[in-house]
């Protein structure tokens, strides 16, 4: 696997303000000694081993346990179900006191292939009010869903601060009327679909300790 610092090419796609820069991810063979063994995932293609999502998620503790140094209350609002994995490491690697955990689930409504903003909050939305709220999403693909669920708080939850903290960004696939960058950002990969560490295809693999890419059928061994 070709993990490396952005370029100044694709900088510009991915500027993060608070933390180190994220890894960009090149389409290539990843490292899979840290996955396991057995074949049941032949028809997934590693993108982003166990290993360097775990080397990332203390990386991004850190940055966040530094900006967040003077906090009242950092409450994470994790988006159900996709970030629920990368949640459960991230808050073991913030270093405040207090933190909150809580949750959000969002549905969309229209579209079902593509995120279009026609989205939703789903049940009751957490007490929110004069808290530090770091949002932790799975990926960010066109953006709609994020910058919908940070407009919807900003609205109607009173916090304190809004920042947003995604494990995978695609850029390539930002809506153009997305002007939201997230804060605090794990990896940029190219425009493939994603499974594993909490994503989901058809609400299989999100079990998987790494990230990849699902094989079309007749390229699966
Ligand atoms: P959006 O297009 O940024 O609004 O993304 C909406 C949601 O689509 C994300 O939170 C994910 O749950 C899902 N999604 C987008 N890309 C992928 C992918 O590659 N794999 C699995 N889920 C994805
Ligand atoms: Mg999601």
């Amino acid at each position: 696997m070709k993990i490396h610092l952005l370029s100044q090419d694709s900088q510009h796609l991915n500027p993060i303000r608070f933390s180190q820069q994220a890894h960009s991810v090149a389409n290539t063979s990843p490292n899979t000694s840290t996955q396991p063994s057995s074949n049941t995932f032949s028809n997934i293609q590693p993108l982003i081993s166990q290993k360097s999502l775990s080397e990332r998620v203390k990386a991004m503790g850190k940055d966040i346990t530094r900006h967040y140094q003077n906090t009242d209350h950092l409450a994470v609002l994790s988006v159900l179900k996709g970030a629920s994995v990368f949640t459960a490491d991230l808050i073991r690697e913030i270093n405040l006191d207090p933190v909150s955990l809580n949750f959000i689930k969002l549905s969309s409504y229209g579209n079902n292939t593509q995120s279009n903003g026609n989205v939703m909050i789903e049940g009751k939305l957490p007490n929110l009010s004069d808290k530090d709220v770091l949002i932790v999403e799975d990926i960010m693909d066109t953006g709609n869903s994020l910058a919908f669920l940070k407009r919807y708080l900003e609205e109607y939850a009173h916090p304190k601060s809004i920042r947003t903290a995604v494990m995978l960004e695609k850029p390539s696939r930002r809506d153009p009327n997305i002007t939201l960058k997230p804060d605090f950002t794990g990896f940029s990969i190219p425009d493939r679909f994603v499974v594993g560490y909490g994503l989901d295809y058809a609400e299989k693999y999100r079990h998987l300790p790494y990230i990849g890419v699902v094989k079309p059928p007749s390229a699966s061994t």
